[in-house]
This record gives C-alpha cells, sequence and structure tokens, in this order.
C-alpha cells in the first residue's frame, strides 16, 4: 500500500504525512528532505547549487537514515532544495532512491506513505490513495511563521510569504516534474481547517480507497 502525499510549501502535507503513517502502520518518507539533505551536502562542500554533476553525485550517495537532521528544516536550506530540484538527473536519482525505500519497506511486510511534490504524478503513479493537500499562500505564509519563528505574522511574515510564493511559481512552473495534483488525486484545501479536521478527512479518503 502506497499513500501519496503532495502539495506546496508549507500546506501541513508533511505534519498529515507521519499522522497516517502512525494511523496506518507503514514507513514515512518525507522525499522535500532527500532535496534539502542534497543542497545542504552541496553547500557545505562548497559545490554551486548549478552543478548537475555534483548533485548527481551528492544524491547517489545521501544517507536515507539521517535525513531526520533539525537543521534541513530551514527557510535557506528549502530554497536551495527548490533550486537544485530543477535539475532532471538529479530528480532521476533521487526518483530511484525514493521507489527503493518503498520496495524495502515492502519487504519487511510495510507500506509506505511518501509525501513531495510528484509522488502522484511520477514517483507511484499507481499509488493505492492520492492526497494533493493546499491551502492558501497566506494561511501557509502563516503557519510557516509559527513553526520557525514562533509567531504567525511577526516581521518575517512578509519575507516568508514572498519567499513562499516564489517557490510556489518555481516548484510549478519547472519543466520536469512540475508541481502539480495527479488527474486522480483528491484535492484537500486546509485554509480553514485544523489539522486535526485535515487528518480525519484524509483517513476518510483513505479507508474509502482500501475498501475492495
Ligand atoms: O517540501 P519541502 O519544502 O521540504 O521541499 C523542498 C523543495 O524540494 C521544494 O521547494 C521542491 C523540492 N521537492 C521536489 O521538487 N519534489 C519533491 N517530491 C519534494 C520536494
Amino acid at each position: 500500500m502506497i499513500i501519496a502525499v503532495d502539495g506546496p510549501a508549507a500546506s501541513g502535507k508533511g505534519t498529515l504525512a507521519k499522522r497516517l503513517a502512525a494511523h496506518y502502520g507503514l514507513f514515512h518518507l518525507d522525499t522535500g528532505r532527500t532535496y534539502r539533505a542534497v543542497a545542504a551536502a552541496m553547500t557545505a562542500a562548497g559545490f554551486s547549487l548549478d552543478d548537475e554533476a555534483a548533485a548527481v553525485k551528492t544524491a547517489h550517495g545521501l544517507d536515507f537514515t539521517r535525513l531526520d537532521s533539525p537543521d534541513l528544516g530551514s527557510p535557506e536550506i528549502g530554497e536551495g532544495a527548490s533550486r537544485i530540484a530543477v535539475i532532471p538527473d538529479l530528480r532521476a536519482a533521487l526518483v530511484a532512491r525514493q521507489r527503493a525505500f518503498a520496495k524495502d519497506a515492502a519487504a519487511q511486510g510495510h507500506g509506505a506513505v511518501l509525501d513531495g511534490r510528484d509522488i502522484g504524478t511520477v514517483v507511484f503513479p499507481d499509488a493505492t490513495v492520492k492526497l494533493f493537500i493546499t491551502a492558501s499562500p497566506a494561511e501557509r505564509a502563516r503557519r510557516r511563521s509559527l513553526e520557525v519563528y514562533g509567531e504567525a505574522d511577526g516581521p518575517r511574515y512578509e519575507a516568508l510569504l514572498a519567499n513562499l510564493r516564489q517557490r510556489d511559481e518555481r516548484d510549478s512552473s519547472r519543466a520536469a516534474s512540475p508541481l502539480k495534483p495527479a488527474a486522480d488525486a483528491y484535492i484537500l484545501d486546509t485554509t480553514q481547517m485544523s489539522a486535526d479536521a485535515a487528518f480525519f478527512e484524509a483517513t476518510r479518503l483513505v479507508d474509502k480507497a482500501m475498501k475492495p
């Protein structure tokens, strides 16, 4: 069983994916973290984020057991991840590793929840159920501000909002696997929904998809 959870930055898809994994006893992979880890490793090694060969090599060597590092959550690394995510060969390398993660889970008798931008369209087009989580840019910036700075609308809110809009634009307009809902995805707009309400609605859709 594969649950695909896609959506723009700060839509709440990560929180939802984690809760779904715990609820159904599935492995979870936040694929945004694979792009973030490559961007962080390239920066630490002094590579330019435009260096395609270095990006691919870094992806092949990526340690998937170290994706939990809190450093990877920063807006700066998110920006770097969005920049390298336009490189088709890097995407191919990471997609292969994301599929291998789910295959590994299956070998251990588990399904998987993967969240990202292209899970339902590219990584697992045959996923058991596909959810596309979205919310207005203003609401997403408010949530991200709360998460990163502990306040919903402080002085850094406008910069966060501008950054989110820029990432939306880059993620949606790139030629390789742009951010878009799969034709058969359920779209969940969480602008007016609590995290609990979004989780409840998601389990209803997953339960429905699992019925024979
Ligand atoms: O979900 P996130 O903010 O951690 O993702 C960081 C960047 O990585 C995002 O701006 C685009 C890229 N990304 C992607 O292109 N495809 C994915 N499946 C996941 C993330």
